[in-house]
């Protein structure tokens, strides 16, 4: 969006914690309508002066912790960062504009997870009750919530998504597929939770930018939309699909990386499905995902593999002590 929309001014702000990496920004860290503020969104005397500095129309608030693992592991920093933090940048928005007598617009971006565990049948729908399972889940419902009640009590201005799990080119090789893919690359063992039978929806992060943009010109406010990628596969499925492609791609002996597969224990409270229905946001914004799911996963996988020294760069003392805590007694 910062190169399609050069008359906009774009503010990122981002902690850069151990996930964010200001090199993922470097095709755009010279464009003149794109500024990098360095801030946690927990600190309310740095947020408010970033919103004094650039008094922003539009707040997009995708900040988060969003590893599973780790709220089960320290649940304290997710409702930090994902509730006080979520407030904190509702007051600084509410009384920007609130000062400036103008309607602003803040996109909460969330997750499908507030939602619950699914079983063999069924989808989210708008009308789905919340059900947040992990610590995690619990954070990101507890914000919609925050975000809503302002809506409400406020008539502040509000659109908030919910989204299924995204993947693609940059992600933190913490999540299930960028982790696949590096531990093939090494010849590690592959962690499969239980017995590989959980179900996710995908949706390639591109498809995903696609939809948040249109949400954001032509969203209403006070609404909620529900963004999925209808690419549901069980764990096994999708991890042997992938190591497929990553054989193939790499010239390896058909079918050699799935001999690195372990199934590990459960993942505590582990979610057994989710599925989205968007058809509601397809209608009414005239978006769907044009990614399929192999299209998505061989773009992944050959970005990976041109990018493996963005991985060595990731692959940091702090990553490496995670990965002992999470997965050491499995390997
Ligand atoms: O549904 C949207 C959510 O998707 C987002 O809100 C979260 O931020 C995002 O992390 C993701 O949550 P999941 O827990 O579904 O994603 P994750 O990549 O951690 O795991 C995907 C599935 O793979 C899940 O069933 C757990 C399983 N898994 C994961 C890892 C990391 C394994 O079997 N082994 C692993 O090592």
């Amino acid at each position: 969006m910062v190169r399609k929309y050069p008359n906009i001014m774009f503010v990122n702000v981002d902690a850069l914690t151990y996930a964010g990496n200001l090199h993922n920004l470097s095709a755009i860290e010279e464009a003149s309508n794109y500024r990098f503020e360095h801030v946690d969104i927990t600190d309310s005397e740095a947020v408010n002066r970033v919103f004094e500095t650039y008094s922003p129309d539009t707040v997009v608030h995708f900040a988060a912790e969003s590893h599973v693992d780790r709220s089960i592991t320290e649940p304290t920093a997710f409702v930090h960062t994902n509730v006080l933090g979520t407030l904190v940048l509702l007051q600084a928005a509410k009384n920007t504009w609130a000062e400036r007598k103008t309607v602003g617009l803040f996109h909460h971006v969330s997750t499908d997870e507030v939602f619950g565990s699914l079983g063999k049948t069924g989808v989210f729908t708008n009308a789905s009750p919340y059900a947040p399972r992990s610590p995690y889940a619990a954070s990101k419902a507890s914000a919609d919530h925050v975000v809503r009640s302002f809506g409400t009590t406020y008539g502040f201005p509000y659109i908030i998504t919910n989204t299924s799990n995204n993947y693609g080119p940059f992600q933190f090789p913490e999540k299930l597929i960028p982790l696949v893919l590096n531990n093939a690359r090494l010849k590690k063992p592959i962690p499969i939770y239980g017995k590989g039978e959980n179900v996710r929806d995908w949706l390639f992060v591109e498809d995903h930018c696609e939809a948040l943009e249109k949400v954001l010109f032509n969203g209403k406010v006070g609404s909620t939309y529900l963004i999925g990628g209808s690419n549901e596969l069980s764990n096994i499925d999708l991890v042997t699909s992938l190591l497929d492609l990553f054989d193939d791609e790499m010239g390896n002996e058909n079918g050699s990386s799935r001999a690195l597969i372990t199934y590990v224990e459960d993942r505590a409270g582990h979610d057994f499905r989710y599925a989205i229905d968007s058809s509601l946001t397809e209608a009414e914004l005239g978006w769907n995902p044009k990614h399929s799911i192999n299209d998505g996963l061989l773009q992944t996988v050959r970005w990976y593999i041109e990018n493996q020294e963005w991985l060595e760069n990731v692959l940091t003392d702090a990553y490496q002590s995670y990965y002992s805590k999470q997965y050491g007694s499995q390997e």
